[in-house]
């Protein structure tokens, strides 16, 4: 069985204090919830912070990118092993946030996920199509080549460590989720992929998460739906109410 498995990617969001505070209250109130597996996902600049005050709890923390490269002349840039370094558990790679404000081809991304995987790093890899890709119904298209090649040369073993994020552009921070049907076919779409690519055993066993404005009002119906494992939040992971009624989707 796939342990459902919830993130919250704070994105550029939150200060010292706040994220300190919010991080505080979960570990209080979801710390010992066996049944799920959660992260917090904060800013760089947080994530020592985050990871000691997360330190002997089962939360995990998350980076929201890294570098391909291992080290080196490499401004601005952060490896996967100082993620590592630090105690993180993972890193969300291929956000359409920046594939698209910041340019990365998928073939970046999978050179990320190489050297994520490298380091120790569990991966949450995410794809999905823009409102115009869906309507030209191209949806499908789209997210397999953006799987297929954000998993390019990935072995089968290392898939125990790589979380699917199906996360449609146009649903991202704009309150208009996916429907359940919608999502559950892109969902079952993805899985169909992950059997051609591995086999059988290994998507059954890879979680696969939707994100795209998840909140306490609609996360029941969604995971109610049979390929959705997960979710990945964006503003609903912001405070610790909206995010702990997240996880109690069942
Ligand atoms: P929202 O939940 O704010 O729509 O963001 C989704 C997302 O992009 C998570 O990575």
């Amino acid at each position: 069985m796939r342990k459902p498995f919830i993130a919250g990617n704070w994105k550029m969001n939150l200060e010292r204090k706040s994220a300190l505070g919010l991080v505080a209250q979960l570990r209080e109130r979801v710390g010992q919830r066996a049944d799920i597996e959660v992260a917090v996902c904060p800013p760089f600049v947080y994530l020592d912070a985050v990871v000691q005050a997360l330190n002997g709890s089962p939360i995990k923390v998350g980076a929201q990118n890294c570098c391909d490269e291992t080290s080196g002349a490499f401004t601005g840039e952060i490896s996967a092993s100082m993620l590592i370094d630090i105690g993180c558990d993972l890193v969300i790679l291929g956000h359409s946030e920046r594939r698209q404000i910041y340019g990365e081809t998928s073939e970046l991304v999978n050179s990320k996920v190489h050297t994520a995987l490298d380091a120790g790093l569990e991966v949450i890899l995410c794809v999905g199509e823009t409102r115009a890709e869906r309507e030209e119904q191209r949806t499908e298209k789209v997210v397999g080549a953006q799987l297929v090649a954000g998993l390019s040369g990935i072995d089968g073993r290392s898939m125990q460590r790589v979380t699917i994020a199906y996360e449609p552009v146009w649903a991202i921070g704009t309150g208009l989720n996916a429907t359940p049907d919608q999502a559950g076919a892109v969902h079952s779409y993805l899985r169909g992929v992950l059997g051609g690519l591995y086999s059988d055993s290994i998507a059954e066993s890879v979680r696969i998460q939707y994100g795209g404005s998840v909140k306490p009002s609609n996360v029941r119906e969604l995971m109610a739906v049979p390929h959705i494992d997960g979710c990945l939040v964006g503003g609903a992971s912001l405070t610790a109410d909206s995010f702990i009624s997240l996880l109690e989707f069942r």
